[in-house]
């Protein structure tokens, strides 16, 4: 009987490193996220300051989503569109009518905020935690779009509507010797997202690999050449000019090529850009039969829709 409670005690301990073991893309991402972060607190200007900031607005407002709402939008405001600090201020007004908030923002606070943009977008983003030590949260979302984004080793990826591009970023250094191209219609973040990779070239380019960002226009991408892997991610709602935006995207992919759909439908009320253009379930099957592309692979979690795509 000893000696059988014994075996089994060496079997667990024995099999337990294989049980609690990683996948390899979890590794990666862990990997890519760790250096990510340490990247963006490495231009943090005052942390001290930022930290009085964001201790006196929580004094004011002690709702997590209208803060994050604000941060968001000023950060935005100002960093990328360059908006006055009267515009920043009365905009904040009307969308938080309730919130002491507005009212007590100065001039300084937005320029801190300015200041430490990366950072902040990395928690914005749901990455890290918004307090020091700025931890890396637990959140598992992102594994779940990588594990579906699927990415295959030599395949150009392009990720269209790049925004501020940490997600971009995040997954270039998931798939270190992928190419990439990020592609953005507007022209400050195009700008802003060529300083980023410019500023942090040792951390993309620690291999061999070309990390591009191209401007597109409303209806095509301007991508050149064909691609592989093209993600829309939180992006499709946002073309004005859907369908002709999609079928020059689809010319833009090789034969084999996958385009992938990361879109946070009407009934997902949680994203932060409070946008009211996005669309229900029927709309974004209907523009994908419409291009001709057939769906491969598909799933809802949370109200987003996950579309694995292909040529027909
Ligand atoms: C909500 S952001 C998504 C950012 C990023 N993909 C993410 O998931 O965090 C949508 C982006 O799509 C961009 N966009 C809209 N129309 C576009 C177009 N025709 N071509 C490229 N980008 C476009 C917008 O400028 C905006 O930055």
């Amino acid at each position: 009987m000893r000696m059988k409670i014994y075996t089994i005690l060496i079997i667990c301990i024995f099999c337990l490193p294989v049980f609690s073991q990683n996948t390899p893309l979890e590794d990666s991402l862990h990997e890519a996220l760790t250096d990510y972060r340490s990247a963006m607190l490495g231009t943090v200007k005052n942390q001290k300051k930022l930290v009085d900031l964001e201790e006196r607005w929580r004094m004011v407002e002690q709702d997590d989503d209208a803060l994050s709402f604000i941060v968001f939008n000023a950060l935005h405001a100002t960093k990328l569109y360059k908006l006055p600090f009267n515009y920043i201020k009365r905009v904040a007004k009307k969308s938080l009518p309730e919130s002491q908030l507005p009212k007590s923002i100065k001039k300084s606070d937005i320029k801190i905020l300015s200041d430490n943009f990366d950072l902040l977008s990395m928690a914005i983003g749901g990455y890290i935690s918004g307090d020091p030590p700025y931890d890396l949260t637990s959140d598992t979302t992102l594994l779940q779009e990588l594990q579906f984004i699927n990415v295959q080793p030599g395949e150009t990826v392009v990720d269209i509507g790049t925004g501020t591009g940490d997600h971009a970023f995040i997954l270039s250094l998931v798939y270190p010797n992928n190419d990439f191209i990020l592609n953005e219609v507007k022209p400050p973040l195009v700008k802003f997202l060529k300083n980023k990779l410019r500023s942090h070239e040792q951390l993309f380019f620690k291999n061999e690999r070309s990390i591009k960002v191209v401007k597109g226009s409303k209806t095509n991408p301007q991508l050149g050449s064909k691609v592989d892997r093209i993600i829309l991610r939180n992006t499709f709602h946002h073309f004005s000019k859907r369908h002709k935006m999609l079928s020059s995207i689809k010319e833009s992919l090789s034969d084999d090529g996958t385009i992938i759909f990361i879109e946070p439908l009407e009934s997902n009320t949680k994203s932060l850009d409070n946008c009211d253009m996005k669309l229900n379930y029927k709309t974004v099957i209907e523009s994908v039969g419409k291009a001709s592309l057939d769906i491969v692979e598909e799933k809802l979690v949370d109200e987003v829709l996950y579309l694995s795509c292909k040529k027909r």
